[in-house]
């Protein structure tokens, strides 16, 4: 009685000692290395006596260091350098090292960058051997081996290989140099560029270990609506200086570029990228940029695409402006991401198919060290959005997947949405080009060529913010693209498991993954259930505004995309409409192409239907439409029970913040189910469905809202 009163005690204060002096606010992600049960450090101690590791390198420092760090909190001893192995040594190596001879490891199947970790018996002792063909292999495998102790599996018995199936996994930071950073719901950018470069935030070192633990190996500091000041000699060295930090990590860095710049900077006339001084201009910005940064990763460029300069002012193909900075860049082993995200002013063509009708008859155009960036789907990463016909119909380009990571069309920070469901869905979509299981993953994880670059980005959800994504639960979302962009084929729910035992600590694991998995979904059916899409508020994206029509550009106003009349509702994507569906595959046009046998949930995206079709529910569509928007609240309504459950489960601080961002939720989600609701009522003419209470407000009060100070928008 007494040893087990003394064991609640000890437990009780040790839970007490770990949170005191360190309140838990998210800075530390999924790298919290909590001290664990005394059976578990039991368990795990005898395996992690020490480390033996190849010395001189930054990168198997950091390996290291951060094994120490999270061996020292989880288990409480530091596994410290030894000369030789011992049992229960951590051996860190080259595939050199004469210590492996005779072990028969499967190296070849590493690649550049994978990394094995073993159970073995070297020198009669029985160890753990991580190792890769090169030391960020390393470094990632430790990253994975501390993995296995955060989330509770056995570490005696180990034969792990795994290795990145694509090799560019960068994200993308919308950041402007004077700090803004578009569509940013975390606070400012990260890069204190007015400290650069004789100050390094420790926060640098610290965003690129979270980026190195889930395999991100790049990184593009800046807007993708270019400033072409960064490209100036002065940001260089800030560049370089950041670069310094990154590079134990494996990160590159990357630079947008602004098509315009030798006008900028280099007063030029023309940035024609035919004219000889254009060419010559950018060859030698590109050999100073790799002098000051010889690993320098390479360009991003966003051109002829809302408002942005590029080729097309020169009459030039997006072709032509690409291959002309790739080729400035090719000596250098640089790459060039030149992204298909362009809709032409004054087009009348469904938006849908524009960056088809430009990109695709430039297929094998572009230069072997060009990767086409894509985003998901063709309209602007909308709650959900079929896949980008591109995908599968430019077999001769290399194409890379744009992820969004911060959530402009979901909520911003404040609704809990899990992106892994999403991007799982839309990279398992099958193209059927060239044939059936084509899927997206497929199109973006094979090269063109052998030796082809192949990548995926993410628009980064990162800032100044203590947990820097702005809210706790959008940190699973850096992490899952992270995980997505190392292995494509990987699964929504096992990623959440990990992240939320790694977060929220395994006790809470169960009930974290359970709101995750159907919080994307709550988000499409209180926003745009059924296929709607971009129907937010002008210009930031904040809240409803399905009834906006007084915008210059036809496509930049909701009603441009829902079509409602008195007839129905939804755009008429296929042949009796705008065609759109036919830059797809003929399997996907023969899917998608009527009502009866398109995804219910693509029906609105591709069809104009009317008010009383019925659905496969048996409701009729406006019933059905009342119901998804009530399930969404209905949804965070859960979530919140759910999180309610789980107090003192986790810390007292970060779970607070999420039950007050749930709350803000579900008066949001009410919001958009109200406001939709009044809206399209004012059109369908019908009377709500039996058991769904009206809008709370007329729908000249929701038309009234303005919210002239939501973050994120361009500046
Ligand atoms: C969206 C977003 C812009 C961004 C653009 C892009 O339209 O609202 O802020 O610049 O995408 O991806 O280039």
């Amino acid at each position: 009685m007494l040893r087990k009163l003394l064991a609640i005690l000890s437990a009780f204060l040790c839970f007490g000692l770990a949170n005191q002096g360190h309140a838990e606010d998210g800075y530390d992600l999924w790298l919290r290395y909590q001290p664990l049960e005394s059976s578990a450090k039991a368990r795990y101690a005898p395996r992690i006596t020490g480390v033996v590791a190849p010395g001189g390198s930054a990168t198997i420092d950091a390996g290291i260091e951060e094994l120490q760090r999270g061996i020292r909190g989880m288990v409480g001893q530091v596994p410290a350098r030894q000369q030789s192995v011992q049992d229960g040594t951590v051996l860190i190596a080259r595939r050199t090292d004469p210590l492996l001879a005779g072990l028969g490891l499967p190296f070849a199947r590493l690649g550049g960058e994978g990394y094995l970790i073993r159970t073995v018996t070297v020198q009669g002792k029985r160890v753990t051997l991580i190792a890769g063909n090169s030391d960020v292999g390393a470094l990632y495998g430790v990253f994975r081996f501390l993995k296995l102790i955060q989330t509770g599996e056995p570490i005696d018995n180990l034969d792990i290989v795994d290795a990145p199936k694509l090799q560019v996994r960068v994200l993308n930071h919308w950041d402007n140099l004077n700090r803004h950073v578009e569509r940013g719901y975390s606070g400012q950018s990260l890069w204190d560029w007015q400290k650069l470069p004789l100050h390094l935030d420790p926060r640098y070192t610290d965003y690129a270990r979270a980026n190195a633990s889930i395999g991100i190996n790049g990184t593009v500091l800046t807007n993708v609506n270019a400033n072409a000041d960064i490209l100036r000699p002065d940001y260089l060295q800030k560049v370089k200086a950041l670069a310094a930090v990154f590079r134990p990590y494996g990160i590159k860095v990357y630079l947008t570029a602004r098509f315009s710049a030798p006008i900028e900077l280099g007063k030029l006339k023309t940035a024609d990228p035919l004219d000889p001084q254009v060419k010559a201009w950018w060859k030698a910005k590109i050999d100073e940029i790799y002098t000051v940064i010889p690993d320098f990763g390479g360009l991003l460029v966003k051109a002829n695409s809302e408002g942005q300069p590029g080729p097309a002012d020169y009459h030039r193909t997006h072709a032509e402006g690409a291959n002309m900075m790739a080729d400035a860049l090719a000596p250098h082993h640089g790459i060039l991401m030149w992204r298909a995200f362009v809709y032409a002013a004054e087009n009348a063509e469904d938006r849908h198919k524009q960056a088809y009708t430009e990109f695709q008859p430039l297929d094998g155009k572009f230069r072997d060290n060009v990767l086409v960036q894509v985003k998901n789907g063709a309209i602007d990463f909308q709650p959900r959005e079929p896949f980008h016909p591109l995908f599968g119909a430019m077999p001769k380009t290399q194409l890379m997947m744009e992820f969004q990571i911060t959530k402009e069309y979901l909520g911003f920070a404040t609704h809990l949405a899990y992106l892994g469901t999403m991007w799982e869905e839309t990279l398992e979509a099958d193209t059927y080009r060239p044939g059936k299981g084509s899927t997206v993953a497929k199109v973006i994880e094979t090269p063109i060529d052998p030796g082809a670059a192949t990548g995926m980005a993410g628009v980064a959800n990162i800032g100044s913010d203590r947990n820097w994504s702005g809210s706790q639960f959008d940190q699973a979302n850096w992490y899952a693209f992270g995980r997505f962009a190392w292995d494509p084929d990987a699964k929504a729910e096992p990623i959440a498991r990990d992240w939320a035992a790694m977060t929220w600590g395994r006790d809470a694991a169960d009930g974290v993954v359970r709101m995750m998995m159907g919080s994307r979904e709550a988000v499409v059916d209180y926003m745009t259930p059924l296929g709607l899409g971009h129907l937010m508020a002008t210009g930031h994206h904040y809240g409803p505004g399905p009834w906006v029509s007084d915008l210059a550009r036809p496509e930049w106003n909701p009603v441009y995309y829902h079509k409602a009349d008195a007839a129905g509702i939804g755009f008429d994507r296929a042949k009796s409409g705008s065609d759109a569906l036919s830059q797809y595959a003929p399997e996907v046009v023969k899917a998608w192409g009527s009502p009866k046998t398109i995804p219910e949930n693509l029906l609105l995206w591709f069809h104009h239907v009317p008010w009383d079709y019925r659905t496969r529910s048996g409701r009729t569509l406006w019933d059905e439409l009342v119901t998804r928007y009530d399930a969404g609240v209905d949804y965070v309504g859960r979530m919140q029970a759910d999180w309610a459950g789980l107090k003192g489960k986790v810390d007292a601080t970060r779970w607070a913040e999420v039950r007050d961002f749930l709350a803000i939720q579900h008066e949001e989600a009410t919001w958009w189910r109200d406001a939709s609701i009044a809206y399209f009522q004012s059109i369908a003419k019908r009377p709500l469905p039996a058991g769904h209470k009206p809008p709370a407000h007329d729908l000249e009060y929701y038309k009234a809202i303005t919210t002239p100070y939501a973050p994120g928008q361009g500046q």
